[in-house]
């Protein structure tokens, strides 16, 4: 076999920034979805999830705190590292990079993604910003990092928006989103989430470029949607912004497993012979 047959690409059905580039080309919409855990990745492989973010939401519905500030950049890795052991099969894996992990400069942002691919097997790192990360971007690519842009809302800086509100509603800041995602592009991104921005903001931006862009709360013009996990198959109750459909009412299903368990090992009625030995 010679060189260049080792290094050919083999088909396979794993999703790449390839198959991301071709999926646009052909009008093929993208589903991604965050994940924390080897569980749930594997049965969001097995459903066909094209993309598994192991978003820094994990500060949020895993670790219960308010913002994605808290979480760390070991955390990240912990927990990117189950996931890629449950994405057997099919999807790609990202991971967030956690605020501070990135943004002191664009050289510790370089090694700390390095040691997100390195220790986590990911396929891909994601970072909030435009061309304040373009220089970072440009770096990661160019040594073969792939790179997630996150334009719109961006959670990391919530403390200077102030608000969870949409972005991108004034002509300015539509206008500074459209350039920022042009500058990830140009800087070697191969997707970009767009998120709680208008749709026909979206659009526009999704027209523009040859990447994909990936919608939450974004409208249906995106190449793809993410959803977090817990808010679509309904385990955060308490949270219903309008962008989340509920696929399943988990928090219910849950509550009701555990609520007859515990009437059942109250009454003996658990277990029964036939689940002893
Ligand atoms: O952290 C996260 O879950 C995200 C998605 C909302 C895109 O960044």
């Amino acid at each position: 076999m010679s060189n260049e047959d080792r290094t050919a690409p083999v088909e396979t059905k794993r999703v790449t920034t390839r198959t991301i580039r071709e999926m646009k080309k052909r009008g093929q919409k993208v589903t991604m979805i965050t994940a924390y855990d080897f569980t749930f990745a594997r049965l969001f492989d097995d459903a066909g999830a094209d993309m598994l973010l192991v978003g820094d939401s994990l500060s949020n519905v895993i670790q219960g705190n308010e913002t994605t500030i808290p979480v760390t950049l070991d955390e990240m890795i912990y927990h990117a590292r189950l996931v890629v052991r449950g994405a057997r099969e099919h999807a790609m894996v990202i991971c967030d990079m956690p605020f501070m992990s990135y943004q002191v400069n664009a050289e510790e942002g370089f090694r700390n993604a390095g040691r997100i691919m390195k220790e986590t097997g990911a396929g891909a790192v994601k970072v909030e910003g435009g061309e304040r990360v373009a220089n970072l971007v440009r770096m990661m690519s160019e040594a073969g990092i792939p790179v997630m842009g996150h334009l719109g809302l961006t959670p990391q800086s919530i403390h200077q928006f102030g608000t969870y509100a949409t972005r991108g509603k004034s002509h300015d800041e539509a206008e500074r989103i459209k350039s920022d995602a042009l500058a990830l592009q140009e800087a070697g991104a191969f997707s970009v989430v767009l998120e709680k921005v208008p749709a026909a903001l979206a659009r526009e931006v999704t027209d523009s470029l040859r990447i994909s862009t990936i919608g939450i709360g974004a409208g249906v013009h995106c190449d793809g949607q993410v959803l977090v996990m817990h808010d679509m198959l309904g385990l955060t109750e308490e949270f219903h912004p309008r962008f989340v459909r509920h696929y399943a009412s988990l928090a219910v299903t849950v509550r009701k497993a555990v609520g007859q368990y515990d009437s059942d090992v109250k009454s003996g009625a658990f277990p029964n012979e036939g689940e002893s030995y």
